[in-house]
């Protein structure tokens, strides 16, 4: 979807406001990188910009790690924010405003929204007894001994008189809202997850804590603290201004509220898609225009995260290589919106690929040979040949295709395309040798094919410049002095990239002084930043968050292995007992089971059995499970489980086809049957196959693409022992559509497809006799 524009002169943009019980490493500064590529070109294209970011420091999580470190929150939070910012600055970030949620504008601003909100009514008090993730600080719905379903950290029980907020009275708006403006969420994966959360129902929330001290006083109860999410979501507005009586604040708030984007990891666009919507509507205040999600980046297969201890920091990446460098790989490297790897040797790959080899070899090779043939003065170009005018339109088209791809966050295709035109001038100077006289060329004609050739290829850079200036602002600083056209910062504060056209480089430029602009990276890079990472575990930086690892670490002693992970937060409900039950009565009657390349089969476990199993996930996975029972049950049961997996309060995992399944705890009052809510919950489609291929190094999956009419999807399916791949192109098969994607092997899975199971384990894939148009639903 389109994002939404506000069409004016100004844009405000924003990051999540960062927990300060963890120092900053590479996932936190993607976001904010990400923020500040948005935010300079915006502000190139003249249009009055404002960057916030901050760090988000109240909460039950926050007290506790300040606790252990021995250290009062405030000063752990004053450590930890500062090493945020600090990094911000280094990296060169543009941020307008950093907020922390401990200054008292964003105090005073809580506690307007908060009597806002009850004033309006949308606030009572009620009691609450339930299980709250501190890791998350989310309500979670199950019963004690529940495990939080976005962190997998087992939550703790809370029983409290608390406030309410009505989010309950926002159901029919928000699914209002989001049909009138499609525009609001992204990617469509965030989107369909929002919206059948809130299908889903929604329940009031707790929005006020008593058991700890550390957040902000509710105003008049002063014994209740303001519920952290709706805390932390204020700072959009406290910062500019909301709360304060000050007409400077005031006339900032008017000026860039809305929000244009609010730009967000996806584990927390439940957070900003339902609840921050819902507050500001309740209380009156516009919403934001739009959202979007980033995926999670990746390292050694797991999100990047300190509880993991999977983290590589930005610092050791610009020590090494630069800022630049880290900026390009990050934006070129992921597809915005979906989960990413990053990888030392695939940063250095990158960098010297694109980098070294390309980009600053074409801008050295050039500027040098001005220099060289012309004692720096840029030539006039004189009569184009049809080569030129072949790398000119390549230039236009560049041009047109780059703002397009960027304004909708596609990062990765725009600078794809620029750097086709980066090889295209290369391979014009190439061709066109202007270091090479051939003997049949006078000295007076090849000093004319000389100056075209570099005049055009100068021209050519230019453009690429400008274009990659945000993504790239150090590196095309320096270009644009060798070009000759002075301080890019300048150019930028006069809105430079609103004209960028061929043509601006005039003859008689005077060439700045040739510069190394990306030195190519030798054999030991990798091992230098490898060493820097090894080395600082335990640096001086370290003693301060290091603490607050133990926080971690104590929490994680208490938890379940991490659930896969699904966007939203979704409610958990308990298992159903077939869901263990049904293999151990196997029968030799062939069943129905939904094959992805995840979980055919799944059964609730504790951590010892997921440890034991954990080795085996991704290759088991992928084996369709023989559960023998008859076919009519066990289609319902399979899919009742699958539902479930996304919202089990315990891990599911797939048993390794022919071994025995860990039964499930008995439930008190075993659901024997589905109701028909239940059953139409799972969206079941036609499709066909498209694409079907196998997976390097993975022999059970195939990597299906497939048509749904409406929409094209990958799918990932445990199916390659028992299917050719080239015989699947063009069946159509049945595929649960609703279900909430997965990654395998760093791909992603959109769907599940349906398929008997025989007694050996072989599925045969559902289909049809008659004619079935794509998409088309079985009911
Ligand atoms: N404090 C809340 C956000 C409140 S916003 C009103 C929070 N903080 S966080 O520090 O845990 O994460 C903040 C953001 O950091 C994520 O939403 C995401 O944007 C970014 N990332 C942290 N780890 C990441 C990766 N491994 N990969 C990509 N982004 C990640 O949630």
């Amino acid at each position: 979807m389109p994002i939404n524009d506000s069409n004016s002169n100004r844009y405000y943009l924003t990051t999540p406001i960062y927990y300060v019980n963890a120092r900053p490493h590479l996932g936190h500064a993607y976001s904010t990188i990400v923020c500040d590529a948005i935010a300079r070109r915006k502000r190139a294209l003249g249009i009055d910009t404002w960057f916030l970011t901050g760090t988000d420091e109240h909460g039950q999580k926050i007290e506790r790690s300040a606790q252990l470190a021995g250290r009062t929150p405030m000063e752990f939070a004053t450590a930890i924010s500062a090493e945020f910012r600090g990094l911000w600055d280094q990296l060169g970030l543009t941020y307008d405003d950093f907020i922390r949620t401990t200054e008292e504008r964003h105090k005073r601003g809580v506690q307007k929204l908060f009597a806002a909100l009850r004033d309006r009514g949308f606030i009572y008090k009620g009691s609450y007894t339930g299980q709250y993730c501190v890791s998350d600080e989310a309500y979670v719905d199950g019963p004690p001994g529940t495990y939080c379903p976005d962190c997998g950290r087992l939550t703790e029980t809370v029983s409290e008189e608390n406030y309410f907020f009505k989010l309950s009275a926002f159901e029919r708006k928000l699914l209002e809202f989001y049909e009138a403006n499609p525009g609001f969420m992204g990617p469509d994966s965030t989107r369909r997850e929002v919206i059948s959360f809130v299908r889903g129902g929604l329940k009031d929330l707790s929005v006020s804590r008593t058991s700890f001290s550390w957040g902000i006083p509710v105003p008049g109860d002063e014994k209740h603290v303001v519920y952290v999410w709706l805390d932390a979501l204020a700072n959009y507005i406290t910062a500019l201004g909301y709360g304060s009586d000050d007409p400077a604040d005031q006339a900032r708030f008017a000026k860039f509220w809305p929000a244009d984007l609010h730009l967000i990891g996806k584990e927390i666009s439940r957070f900003h898609c339902v609840y921050w919507p819902a507050f500001l509507m309740a209380a009156g205040i516009p919403v934001p225009r739009s959202v979007r999600a980033n995926g999670w980046l990746l390292f050694d297969q797991g999100k990047m995260s300190k509880s993991k201890g999977n983290i590589v920091r930005a610092e050791t990446v610009q020590a090494v290589l630069g800022a630049d460098a880290l900026r390009y790989f990050l934006l070129r490297e992921i597809p915005f919106g979906q989960d990413g790897s990053f990888s030392f040797d695939a940063l250095v790959q990158r960098y010297n690929g694109d980098l070294a080899n390309g980009y600053g070899n074409l801008v050295s090779r050039v500027v040098n040979m001005v220099h060289k043939y012309f004692g720096g003065v840029l030539p006039e170009v004189g009569v184009d040949t049809p080569a030129e005018t072949k790398l000119r339109e390549s230039a236009i088209h560049a041009i047109a295709n780059f703002a397009p791809a960027f304004d909708e966050l596609n990062f990765a295709e725009a600078l794809k395309n620029l750097w086709l035109l980066v090889a295209e001038v290369d391979g014009y100077l190439t061709a066109n040798a202007p270091w090479k006289r051939p003997a049949d060329r006078s000295e007076s004609d090849h000093a004319l094919h000389q100056a075209r050739v570099l005049a055009t290829a100068a021209e050519a850079i230019r453009i690429i410049t400008a274009l990659v200036y945000p993504i790239l602002p150090d590196s095309a600083g320096k270009v644009w002095r060798q070009l000759g056209q002075g301080e890019i910062a300048d150019a930028a504060k006069n809105a430079f990239l609103t004209e960028v056209a061929w043509g601006g480089l005039k003859a008689g430029t005077r060439f700045g002084e040739p510069a190394p602009l990306f030195p190519r990276a030798e054999k030991d890079a990798v091992e230098r930043m490898q060493n820097l990472e090894e080395k600082n575990v335990g640096t001086a930086v370290d003693a301060v968050s290091g603490n607050a690892d133990a926080a971690d670490a104590a929490s994680a002693v208490t938890s379940a292995p991490q659930a896969p992970q699904s966007a939203l937060g979704v409610s958990p409900v308990p298992a159903p007992p077939e869901s263990a039950a049904a293999p151990e009565r196997a029968t030799a009657s062939p069943s129905v089971v939904l094959v992805q390349g995840q979980l055919a089969g799944t059964v609730p476990h504790s951590p010892a059995v997921h440890a034991q199993l954990e080795g085996q996930l991704t290759e088991h996975t992928a084996a369709p499970v023989d559960s023998g029972t008859p076919v009519a049950t066990v289609q319902v049961h399979q899919v009742a489980a699958e539902l479930a997996s996304s919202r089990l309060n315990t891990t599911p995992v797939a048993a390794p086809a022919g071994a025995p399944l860990q039964p499930a705890e008995p439930t008190a009052e075993p659901a024997q049957h589905i109701t028909i809510d239940d059953f139409t919950k799972v969206e079941l489609r036609v499709a066909q196959i498209l694409v079907a291929e196998r997976i390097p190094k993975a022999d059970k999956l195939l990597r299906l693409e497939v048509d749904l009419g409406y929409e094209k999807r990958q799918i990932l399916a445990g199916i390659a022992q028992y299917y050719e791949p080239e015989k699947l192109i063009g069946r159509k098969i049945v595929i649960v559509a609703n279900l909430a994607p997965r990654k395998m092997r760093g791909l992603e899975s959109n769907g599940m497809l349906l398929a008997a199971s025989l007694q050996d384990g072989a599925p045969v894939l559902a289909g049809f006799l008659e004619e079935v148009p794509l998409g088309a639903r079985l009911k």
